[in-house]
């Protein structure tokens, strides 16, 4: 999954196409390349590593022209190198790619047969390739473009700059999301429109099979059949300040710390009035007209899904199923009838999510996006839309993202009690008062910061964690490993607290910490005989509980955190806090890029 942009302005482009890339760097950080059209010949440089390597590069080596393509890439066939590297280059086709090739072995081989010389290892290579040597067939470059997209195979989202043509960018769509940015005698491609908002906030979004011809005066966009489309264009309200540190070391330290802040703008969005009413954005969900809900995701959004799952069912007697999304698009699963289908991503644009998703589409009676990105893919193909609310997530672990997932989904489920009878108003109101003093209570449990810190440095030195948790504090034990290993490389797993028995306790011994997030709930007496069952074996227990749950546990621990009482109901969402600062601390501690870890990329746009 990369990032794709193009310009046709009027200025020099190479300092406007990087400051996109920059935008789009939350999608691979490998290598990053630009090409443009100078003097009417088309020039390309490139960097493997961070966009700063490429920035660098232009310092000593700039690239002028008023027409360009750039792209970030995160490896998926070929190892990030200057040779692989984007934008790719034919004869007079310059070509940036995101989305996989599928069938680019067969394509090539044809092509080798036929004295074409390939220099990469990418999938990616063969579009400039099939095009030039469509061109040297005496076909003309948009032609030629058009007539590639015809034997591609997989996803894609592509944008050509031609030798020779200045006021040029052709651009297509398949499977990755494009879009088109309206300026004032220039034009902008870009993979979304947070990399375009601060050149335009009027913006067209490609649909699947389009492609574009795009010159300064405007955008021809063609349907998969070929035929002239009317494409919307549309006023896209974006946030187009610079995304800063705020003074703290790393953007996930600046996400943590702003939790409570984007929490609460989170909760006011949704929760109106004294006593607080839950109000869903446009026309709102009937929740007692679904039998049963599916619940798609990836990685932490999945996570918040499973925690979900407990609010649900438990709130409003709802039957929740819930699925990794990349296992859920090809699992085929039947999709009764009144089933309400909903779909959390942070980005929107995550391929197995987006693809889960229209899987269900005509299904489902309903789709919901739970999303932070409204103009995103999932959220433009949902029925209802609930955004987060939580501002831009630049830290590629996913942290005030998780917390206002959380928020939202806890509201729905109150919601869901309340018009399904499964819960009297009152109750309801009084969890919504409570809900409206969580930011305070993430405040606090901040503070924690720094004993957390002291614990990391030790934690650092482990090879194997274990996080243990039950009920909905179980899936905040996935959280919590998931989060620990992504960005300190440390082997971590989460488990169910009664399911250490089971075969994980074999791994305790006197080197593995295992971390117990145990607020004194209706389950606090099971966990902590557990968590003895670890001790008795030599486990270095770090219990992460309240003062009642640090009173009750009793000696023994390595360890203890005392979080601030919060009812059961809200417990995995304050105790995100300190499982995100472990894994942040313990990541400062070896030295780690906490940002942008190795091997990953915020959004995830391949399968
Ligand atoms: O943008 P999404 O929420 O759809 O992304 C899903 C996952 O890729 C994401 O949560 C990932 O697991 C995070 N890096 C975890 O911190």
């Amino acid at each position: 999954m990369c990032g794709i942009v193009g310009v046709l302005g009027t200025h020099e482009v190479s300092p406007i196409i990087v400051e996109a890339l920059k935008r789009l760097e939350y999608r691979g950080y490998d290598s990053a390349g630009i090409a443009t059209i100078n003097d009417g010949h088309l020039d390309r440089r490139r960097a493997v590593g961070k966009l700063i390597n490429l920035s660098d590069l232009l310092v000593h080596d700039p690239l002028p022209g008023k027409s360009g393509i750039g792209h970030t890439r995160w490896a998926t066939h070929g190892a990030p190198s200057v040779t692989n590297a984007h934008p790719h280059r034919a004869g007079s086709v310059a070509m940036v790619h995101n989305g996989i090739i599928e069938n680019f072995r067969e394509l090539r081989d044809d092509l080798i047969a036929k004295g074409v010389v390939f220099e990469t290892e990418t999938d990616s290579e063969i579009v400039p390739k099939l095009t030039q040597h469509l061109m040297d067939g005496g076909m003309g470059p948009i032609e030629a473009a058009t007539k590639t997209l015809s034997y591609l195979e997989g996803a894609f989202a592509l944008c050509f700059l031609f030798d020779g043509e200045d006021d040029l960018i052709f651009a297509a769509r398949k499977g990755s999301p494009l879009a088109i940015g309206h300026g004032e005698g220039e034009m902008f491609v870009g993979s979304d429109a947070i990399a375009l908002a601060p050149m335009t906030d009027k913006i067209t979004y490609l649909e699947e099979g389009d492609s574009a011809v795009v010159t300064r005066a405007g955008v021809q966009i063609f349907d998969s059949s070929g035929r002239l489309a009317n494409r919307p264009v549309k006023a896209i309200k974006m946030d187009n300040a610079r995304v800063e540190k705020a003074g703290h070391k790393h953007f996930m330290a600046k996400e943590i710390a702003e939790q409570p802040v984007v929490m609460g703008d989170a909760i006011t969005h949704y929760l109106k009035g004294a006593p607080p009413q839950i109000a869903l954005p446009d026309a709102g969900l009937d929740l007692t007209a679904f039998d049963r809900v599916t619940m798609v995701a990836c990685g932490t959004a999945h996570l918040a899904c499973l925690t979900a799952k407990y609010w649900l069912e438990r709130l409003s007697g709802l039957p929740v199923e819930v699925d990794v999304a990349s296992e859920f698009r090809y699992r085929e699963p039947p999709i009764p009838a009144r089933t309400l289908a909903i779909f959390v991503s942070q980005s929107g644009e995550t391929a197995d999510t987006l693809a889960a998703l229209r899987f269900c589409q005509g299904k489902a009676d309903k789709i919901v996006a739970v999303v932070n990105v409204p103009e995103s893919s999932i959220a433009r193909e949902s029925d209802l839309v609930l955004p987060i609310h939580a501002g831009i997530e630049i830290g590629v672990a996913s942290t005030k993202a998780f917390t206002c997932q959380l928020s939202v989904l806890v509201m729905l489920a109150l919601k869901a009690a309340l018009e399904r009878g499964h819960m009297p108003v009152e109750a309801v109101q009084t969890h919504l008062t409570t809900l409206r003093s969580l930011p305070g209570m993430m405040n606090a449990a901040l503070t924690l910061s720094d004993d957390i810190q002291a614990i990391a440095t030790k934690l650092a030195e482990a090879r194997d964690v274990l996080f243990l948790g039950r009920g909905p504090m179980y899936p905040l034990a996935l959280e919590g490993a998931l989060k620990l290993k992504e960005i300190s490389y440390i082997h971590a797993e989460g488990y169910a607290s009664g399911e250490l028995k089971h075969g994980p306790i074999a791994l305790v011994d006197k080197q593995v910490p295992v971390i117990v997030m145990a607020p004194r709930d209706a389950l606090f007496d099971k966990t902590v005989s557990n968590m003895q069952e670890v001790m008795a074996r030599g486990g270095k227990v770090v219990l992460i509980t309240d003062s009642d749950g640090a009173r009750l546990a009793g000696d023994g621990t390595w360890k203890t955190l005392i979080m601030p009482m919060v009812p059961d109901l809200f417990a995995p969402i304050l105790y995100a806090v300190p499982a995100q600062l472990l894994a942040y601390h313990t990541a400062v501690a070896k030295g780690t890029d906490v940002d942008q870890p190795r091997n990953l990329a915020k959004s995830v746009t391949v399968e």
